[in-house]
């Protein structure tokens, strides 16, 4: 009898994998997205840039760290002044990465691990390069086929052209480059001047034109032909300005300080970000591009990047009638600092991004990226560990930076060796904006170039802190290691329902602490909670999590619990009590436990349905205390 109740038990409680729960269309919502940027990631040529057969090398690696999904930076062809976000051909791959059969390959190697692939779609600007610019700046004059494809403006009036390159009086308005300067180019050709919210060799398209939107849609088509699995949508908010040419107006909140950007955030970009007709736009690559491949039975994720306020951002999933992308990339946690990091910024900038966008929309959430500092200097190392468990045990998807899982850090590069544009084109502010710091080769082994590459030179340094213990092969074998963490966090996730939720509940937050609950759905009401409790301060902290921090729609089943993961991973397995639960500083725990939400409305059936879960459960509890469910 009792093996019976056991196996019955073991039938209620065992998980079904990701994708059986979320469906065909949803596997995005199970899985977590790993950024490679593939000039850093694997050479296999020895010109000491990564390369496509590259990442198919390392597919083994990152399917047993329990990867599933890859979003690859721009592999198109490319002059690389903005490596690869200049696209001078959408639709070859760049000979730096391979060929068309190199990719070929990766996908295919990919989707017979069950793996699939994300790529980076750039729609507001091309490359100068870009045989549409190259024939649009010939005249300006109907018989040009291509007259409207980019956002061409006349000089001031009352300026002439020899004006042109002495300085900025004449141009069009007052709207700045992302990368600093004017937004406006004069090109002697076609004697107008053209707009690049990037850099000078990234021009605008015209998004206003017919024929450059349907262009757009069909390099989606192209790569889904081929495969692709979705999209990350880059640089959304910019693919409008006014047509008017309205100058911006000045920022009153500006504080004029020796900041970076401080030329682009003296302007309110009312004009030229985050214009209404963006939408309909994204709709319909919704609707006429993304929709129609899914329905072969493989559905294409589409999520867009830009930056801005939780509110604009939320419009970019769009309405249930009109959907858009399946999630704006949350960059909340990227506006953490060494100096601002605390349990109530996190807990600050989470509620921030939950409570303003729509109701139910699926969460996400971006620790870092191929622009933006490394999570061990932006949250500072001591909190490395307490970031990935955050970003893996959130509700919603992670987004992983490659090397992430081995706490890589930011590399210092000299000035004359920079090689981002945004750093060598701002020698006042070189340190904060160059974005090289945080490309450096992926570090795979103690070996030359930390295994990277057997060139003599590579494209950025490797960070010499490979030979000292931040290298993939070393932290395989030491089972305290970051990757060994990563990898216990990750399989965890997987494991339980109550990651799979979209909910979480905030427990204690303090200056010091950031912890929160995840509760199974009340269908899976038998299944563990767990409460995630992090100590972001040098001091040691004791709470009782039961008498003053439970959500008040949350029942406590026992007041102890079993620490499943650690931050210094000595502690899992321990029992403790939640009444008195002690946090070292800096000190991050997952603990396993049997919280369930408070009874709602329910009907007599399916209260019956509960009291026999119940008494499975409890049975099983006590044959195994916290054991695998
Ligand atoms: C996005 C990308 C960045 C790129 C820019 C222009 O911000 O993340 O790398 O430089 O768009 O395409
Ligand atoms: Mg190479
Ligand atoms: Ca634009």
């Amino acid at each position: 009898m009792k093996s019976i109740i056991l196996w019955l038990t073991f039938g209620i409680l065992t998980n079904p994998t990701c994708s059986e729960v979320f469906g065909w269309r949803e596997w995005w919502k199970g899985t977590v997205i790993y950024q490679i940027y593939p000039r850093s990631y694997s050479d296999t040529d020895g010109d000491g840039i990564g390369d496509l057969k590259g990442v198919i090398n390392r597919l083994d690696y990152l399917q047993d760290l329990g990867i599933e999904t890859i979003w690859l930076n721009p592999i198109f062809e490319s002059p690389m002044k903005d490596f690869g976000y200049d696209i001078s051909n959408f639709t070859d791959v760049d000979p730096i990465f391979g060929t068309m059969a190199d990719f070929d390959d990766l996908i295919a190697d990919m989707h017979s691990r069950g793996m699939k692939l994300l790529m980076d779609f750039v729609p507001n600007h091309t490359s100068n390069k870009h045989m549409w610019f190259q024939r649009s700046r010939e005249c300006n004059d109907s018989s040009n086929l291509y007259m409207d494809y980019y956002v061409w403006a006349d000089m001031k009036q009352g300026c002439v052209e020899s004006d042109q390159n002495s300085h900025d009086k004449c141009v069009p308005n007052n709207w700045v480059s992302r990368f600093g300067g004017s937004a406006w180019e004069w090109d002697t050709k076609r004697k107008q001047y053209y707009l690049h919210q990037f850099l000078k060799d990234q021009p605008d398209l015209n998004f206003r034109n017919r024929e450059v939107q349907e262009h757009m849609k069909d390099v989606l088509r192209f790569w889904f032909d081929r495969g692709v699995d979705g999209w990350r949508v880059d640089a959304i908010r910019y693919l409008f300005e006014d047509v008017l040419l309205t100058d911006d107006p000045i920022n009153d909140d500006f504080y004029p300080q020796p900041n970076h950007q401080a030329q682009y955030n003296s302007l309110v970009h009312k004009y030229t970000a985050d214009l209404p007709e963006i939408h309909p736009i994204i709709r319909e690559w919704r609707a006429e591009v993304f929709d129609k491949y899914s329905s072969l039975g493989n559905y294409r994720f589409m999520g867009t990047q830009s930056y801005g306020d939780a509110k604009t951002l939320g419009l970019y999933y769009g309405t249930e009638e009109n959907p858009e992308a399946d999630f704006p990339f949350n960059f909340q946690m990227i506006k953490i600092s060494p100096e601002s990091v605390s349990g109530f910024e996190v807990y600050r900038l989470i509620h921030d991004w939950i409570t303003n966008i729509p109701d139910g929309a699926w969460l996400n959430w971006v620790f870092s990226h191929h622009g933006k500092d490394r999570i061990a200097n932006r949250f500072g190392e001591q909190n490395h560990r307490a970031a990935v468990l955050l970003n893996m045990l959130l509700p919603g998807t992670p987004n992983v930076y490659y090397g992430e899982e081995i706490g890589m850090t930011n590399i210092e590069v000299k000035f004359e060796d920079i090689q981002d544009p945004w750093g060598k084109n701002n020698p006042c502010c070189w340190k904060e904006l160059n974005r090289d710091k945080v490309r450096s080769p992926m570090q795979w082994d103690i070996g030359v170039n930390a295994g990277f590459s057997t060139a003599n030179h590579t494209w950025l340094p490797v960070n010499q802190n490979y030979k000292h213990a931040i290298n993939v092969q070393v932290q395989l074998e030491d089972s305290f290691s970051t990757l060994r963490f990563f990898k216990k966090t990750l399989q965890l996730r997987k494991k339980f329902p109550a990651f799979r939720t979209n909910t979480l509940k905030y427990s204690f937050v303090s200056y010091e602490v950031f912890s929160f609950w995840r509760i199974p759905d009340e269908e899976s009401v038998s299944s563990s909670s767990f409460l995630i409790a992090i100590n972001f301060s040098n001091k040691s902290i004791k709470a009782d999590y039961v008498k003053h921090f439970m959500p008040a729609d949350v029942n406590l089943n026992t007041t102890y619990g079993r620490i499943k993961i650690s931050s210094s991973m000595t502690r899992d397995e321990e029992i403790v009590d939640l009444k008195m639960l002690h946090l070292s500083p800096g000190e991050a725990l997952v603990i396993q436990s049997y919280a369930i939400r408070t009874k709602t409305r329910r009907d007599f059936k399916h209260d019956l349905f509960y009291c026999f879960i119940y008494f499975m459960c409890c049975i099983h509890y006590n044959e195994s205390k916290f054991d695998s469910n």
